[in-house]
C-alpha cells in the first residue's frame, strides 16, 4: 500500500541500516515518494546494492553510505558526507541489533554493543544531521525506530529495551528542540515484524505463542512499518511531532 505521490521529490533521506529488513522497505517506500535515498549499511554492501536497485525501480534515486552507526566518528563523517553532497531533509534512524539473554547471564560487553548501536548510534547520527535538518525547515524529518519492547519491556531483552526506551525520550526531547524550525521528530514502535532479526532470535514455539497475542493475528511485514515511516516523512504529517506511532497489529494498545 505504498504512497506513490512523489511528494518527496527534491528531498534527500538517509536511512541507517537500509541494507536489509525494515530499513530496506523504508528505502523503497521513500523512493516511491520520489526521494533521493542514501542507504546506510554496516557489513552487507551486497545487500545495500540490492536495496539501491529496489529504490530505483520504485522511482527514487539511490546512493550508498556505508558506516558503523556505533562508531561515533564514522557516523558523524558518514552523515556529513551525505548532507554536504546532497543536503539532508529526512533522517531515519533504523539500524539496530538484538542481543538477547537473561540479565543474570548477560555479558557487560553485549550491553555495551547493544547500547552503542541502538542508542548512541541514534545520538551520533541525529547530532551530525541536525544542521541539515534545521536547514530543511518544514521539510525536515527525524524518524526513529524504537520497538514495542521499549514501551512494554520483555524478559531477556533488558539491554535492547533500555536502548529502545531511551530512543523514545530522545525523540520527545528533540521534537521540542526542533519545533521552532518546523522540523518534526517522531518514533515508530514496530511489534513483531518478519525480518532476519526475528528469524534469528525467536524459536518456533515462542513465535506461535506470540502470534496468539496479536489481535490482527499475523506477523507484520517490513512494508507495514515502511508505509508508516513514508507517511511521517511526508507533508501530510507536518503537524505531528513528538509522537510514538505503534505498528504492531494491536499487540500493545
Ligand atoms: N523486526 C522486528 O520485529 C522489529 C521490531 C521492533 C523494532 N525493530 C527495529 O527495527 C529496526 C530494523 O530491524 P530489522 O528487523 O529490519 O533488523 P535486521 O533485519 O536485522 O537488519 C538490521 C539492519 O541494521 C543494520 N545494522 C546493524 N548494525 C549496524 C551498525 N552498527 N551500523 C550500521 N548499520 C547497522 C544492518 O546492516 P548490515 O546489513 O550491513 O549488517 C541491517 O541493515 C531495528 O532498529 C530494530 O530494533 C524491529
Amino acid at each position: 500500500m505504498a504512497i506513490k505521490d512523489k511528494a518527496l521529490e527534491g528531498c534527500t533521506a538517509l536511512v541507517t541500516g537500509g541494507s536489509r529488513g525494515i530499513g530496506r522497505a523504508i528505502c523503497e517506500a521513500l523512493g516511491a515518494r520520489g526521494a533521493t535515498v542514501a542507504i546506510n549499511f554496516h557489513s552487507r554492501e551486497d545487500a545495500a546494492r540490492e536495496t539501491a536497485e529496489l529504490v530505483s525501480k520504485a522511482g527514487g534515486n539511490a546512493l550508498l553510505a556505508g558506516f558503523d552507526v556505533g562508531d561515533a566518528a564514522a557516523a558523524a563523517e558518514g552523515v556529513k558526507a551525505v548532507g554536504k553532497d546532497h543536503g539532508l531533509h529526512i533522517l531515519v534512524n533504523n539500524a539496530g541489533i538484538a542481543i538477547n539473554g537473561l540479565l543474570m547471564r548477560f555479558k557487560p560487553e553485549d550491553w555495551d554493543k547493544v547500547i552503542a548501536t541502538n542508542l548512541t548510534g541514534v545520538f551520533s547520527c541525529s547530532k551530525a544531521a541536525t544542521p541539515y535538518l534545521l536547514k530543511a525547515k518544514t521539510q525536515g524529518r527525524l524518524i526513529n525506530l524504537s520497538s514495542v519492547v521499549g514501551e512494554n519491556g520483555n524478559a531477556g531483552q533488558t539491554a535492547y529495551a533500555a536502548a529502545k526506551a531511551g530512543i523514545l525520550g530522545m525523540t520527545k526531547s528533540l521534537a521540542k528542540e526542533f519545533a521552532s524550525r518546523g522540523v518534526t521528530v517522531n518514533a515508530v514502535t514496530p511489534g513483531f515484524i518478519a525480518t532476519d532479526m526475528t528469524d534469528e532470535h525467536l524459536p518456533a514455539d515462542q513465535r506461535e505463542a506470540l502470534l496468539s497475542t496479536i489481535p490482527l493475528a499475523r506477523i507484520g511485514d517490513a512494508s507495514d512499518v515502511a508505509d508508516s515511516v513514508a507517511f511521517l516523512a511526508g507533508p501530510e504529517a507536518s503537524y505531528i511531532t513528538g509522537q510514538v506511532l505503534r505498528v504492531n497489529g494491536g499487540l500493545l494498545m
